[in-house]
């Protein structure tokens, strides 16, 4: 993965508990301390992080992944937000422009892996999310990142995480329920 993912990582550990436990969660991990955005690092460093983290911080490693999807949105946008802003100024539509979003992404990151997000039986405040990814185990935290996506648009989600690879599928499936703040929630 790009280093910006495991800098991600780095800058949501010190902003919620300071250096001295990034320094014992990077010297568990044993990996180095500063990442190249821009450089390639082996996919098993950030999970050797995940592992690290969710050890040091007696969580499990679903929810640190959960907190990190959600972490990466305000992350993304304070660092990129005019690639956020393209992509759409509402929950719906942005999920449907996260493929677009990537493509755009990997004019200036060639190397990227981006995952592929497809929506399905949509109804008034739900939709069904396939996500395809060439890793696996990350679906906690797209829980986390339509989490972080319903806090950017002001609009309360719940999520469940329906079925997946563990059922024989090739995709994770979520079924998403969201209402703008102005609308009265339908969500249970
Ligand atoms: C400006 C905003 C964003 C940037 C710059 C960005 C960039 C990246 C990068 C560099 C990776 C690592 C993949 C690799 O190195 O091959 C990644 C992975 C990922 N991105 Fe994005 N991304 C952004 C926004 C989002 C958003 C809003 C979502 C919401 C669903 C998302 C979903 C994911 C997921 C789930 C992965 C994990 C890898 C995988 O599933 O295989 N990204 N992204």
């Amino acid at each position: 993965m790009y280093g910006l993912v495991n800098q991600a990582i780095k800058e949501m550990v010190v902003d919620g508990h300071g250096e001295a436990v990034w320094e014992k969660i990077r010297s568990e991990a044993g990996v180095v301390d500063v990442f190249v955005s821009m450089h390639q690092y082996p996919e098993d460093l950030t999970d050797k992080l995940v592992r690290a983290a969710s050890a040091i911080l007696h969580t499990n490693p679903s929810e640190i992944l959960a907190g990190f999807g959600q972490y990466w949105v305000g992350f993304a946008s304070r660092n990129y937000d005019y690639v956020l802003d393209m992509s759409g100024q509402d929950l719906l539509t942005f999920v449907k422009n996260l493929n677009n979003m990537h493509a755009r992404i990997g004019l200036w990151m060639p190397d990227l892996k981006p995952p592929s997000f497809l929506v399905t039986d949509e109804t008034p405040g739900t939709f069904k999310l396939q996500y395809r990814s060439s890793r696996g185990g990350y679906a906690p935290m797209v829980s986390g990142l339509l989490k972080g996506l319903g806090e950017r648009f002001n609009t309360d989600v719940t999520i469940e995480h329906t079925r997946g690879i563990a059922q024989g599928l090739d995709y994770e499936e979520f079924i998403v329920c969201y209402a703008t703040r102005t609308q009265s929630a339908m969500c249970r």
